[in-house]
């Protein structure tokens, strides 16, 4: 499905500009909502509220709607009270609701049908001297809602570009682009296609500077100016990873633009007996650690298990099993931390470094010690063979999550010590689930 790329937008429009039916459904709850928060703010008349966010301004993605209210805080309230507060007013305007967590608690809850984020913030006189990352959002909203105006639709496809590459929202499960920082490029460069046209030449040195209208060069990270708080950096959650991969992408939409750009496919998985075969043929090392989830959310689990992920990584590198990748995967139960070496078993032995025969009182001692083997002299050094401890990879990486599980962040840590299983081979397959050998597919980078 290859053709004239403007050919090729002009078709994708319909899969990312939301139906008459569906805004029809936002009016209403629109509608509701501001009924019930007028009520309810009679009791709280030092407080307003705003509607922000991607419905605001009319830039959400079809079948993606969500309306984002923020309630108004004075900029003397206490945290607490901010919060209480915040969260009794959003309970009591929507029908059913949860607890979320960002900068603080907040609810999101369903209206008519509609997903609603109700979020406390406060109201600054400049987004400058902010308490919370969400207290700027009224200045994002502000600086945003002429600009983007005639431009929303650009938006649209750019969310569903970086949706269908799994490269959307800052959050850090996925690591992409905000809805924030789509639409500051959106209006920075003008269209949906001048902004992938222009993202080609992106480096990792690319600094976009939107309210000085620059764009240039400076060491250091791929950095998006925030027009409203010019030292924040708008892509600050952007993997390095994913800038290249929609550096990338970019480059091929345009040698050759197709509406599957656009449109969300499941990925077709090979069989178990396909992977476990190529499992077994490879001759890595893979190991699996599996261990019971921790409660907590997605923002705080990633981090914890990015850090066990490079601990054990790391150590696996010292002890010469030459890692290939290493990976992480998270379902509502479980938490998988995986491990692919270029050496599954190591020998027996390794060499142990001793003193430079110069040091006469150090070689004494050295060669003192009761030993298996006798030592040997190599480069002016005496060294000597001695027992590993752990030679296959799986007992290395099980020795070393009992001792060290402290360092592998305070949640995960802590359920990593209550216990895990390690998988080694296509014994990793004994993991449950779709969404797994989705994973496990990229892992081991099979087409
Ligand atoms: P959203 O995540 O809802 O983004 O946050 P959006 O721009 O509306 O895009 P989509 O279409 O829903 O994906 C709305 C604003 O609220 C603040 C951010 O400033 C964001 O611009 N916010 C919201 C946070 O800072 N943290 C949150 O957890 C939620
Ligand atoms: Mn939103
Ligand atoms: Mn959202
Ligand atoms: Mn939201």
């Amino acid at each position: 499905m290859n053709g004239d790329v403007h050919k090729i937008i002009e078709e994708a429009l319909p899969l990312v500009v939301p139906s008459e039916e569906e805004i029809r459904k936002a009016k209403d709850a629109e509608m509701e909502l501001r009924r019930r928060l007028d009520e309810v703010l009679k009791n709280y008349p030092h407080l307003e509220y705003r509607f922000l966010g991607s419905y605001a301004r009319n830039t959400w993605l079809k079948g993606n709607l969500e309306i984002d209210i923020f309630i108004l805080f004075p900029e003397d309230t206490p945290k607490e009270e901010l919060e209480r507060i915040g969260l009794e007013i959003g309970k009591s305007v929507v029908d059913e609701y949860e607890l979320r967590y960002a900068a603080h608690p907040y609810v999101h809850g369903i209206v008519k049908g509609v997903e609603v984020d109700v979020v406390p913030c406060y109201k600054l006189k400049s987004a400058e001297k902010i308490k919370s990352a969400v207290d700027r959002t009224p200045f994002h909203h502000d600086w945003l809602k002429d600009r983007i105006r005639g431009k929303e639709n650009d938006v649209r496809l750019l969310k569903k570009f970086l949706k269908v590459a799994g490269i959307y929202g800052a959050e850090y499960k996925v690591r992409g682009f905000s809805g924030y920082l789509c639409e500051l490029l959106i209006v920075f460069y003008g269209s949906f296609l001048e902004v992938i046209r222009n993202a080609t030449e992106w480096t990792r040195n690319t600094v976009i500077d939107v309210p000085a209208g620059k764009v240039y060069r400076r060491k250091g990270e791929f950095f998006v100016v925030d027009p409203v708080d010019p030292k924040r950096n708008v892509a600050a959650n952007l993997s390095l990873d994913n800038l290249a991969k929609f550096v990338q992408i970019c480059r091929e939409f345009l040698k050759r633009p197709s509406l599957d750009y656009f449109v969300e496919r499941e990925p077709e998985i090979p069989s178990d007996e396909i992977i476990a075969e190529e499992i077994e043929s490879r001759g890595t090392g893979l190991c699996a650690v599996v261990f019971k989830k921790p409660d907590i959310v997605e923002d705080n689990l990633y981090p914890q298990l990015e850090k066990a992920c490079r601990r054990i990584n790391d150590f696996l590198r010292r002890e010469n099993f030459l890692p290939l990748r290493a990976g992480y995967f998270a379902n509502e139960s479980k938490c998988v931390l995986m491990f692919e070496t270029q050496v599954g078993e190591l020998a027996r032995i390794r060499r142990h470094e001793g003193p430079p025969f110069e040091e006469e009182e150090h070689v004494e001692r050295f060669l003192k010690k009761e030993r298996k083997y006798k030592p040997f002299i190599e480069g002016g050094k005496f060294w000597v063979y001695v027992e590993r401890k752990n030679w296959k990879v799986e007992d290395a990486i099980s020795d070393l999550i009992r001792r060290d599980w402290r360092s592998m962040g305070k949640n995960v840590g802590e359920k990593l010590k209550e216990g895990f299983d390690v998988l080694t081979g296509k014994d990793v397959l004994k993991v449950e689930g779709r969404e797994f050998r989705k994973f496990l597919v990229e892992f081991l980078c099979l087409k």
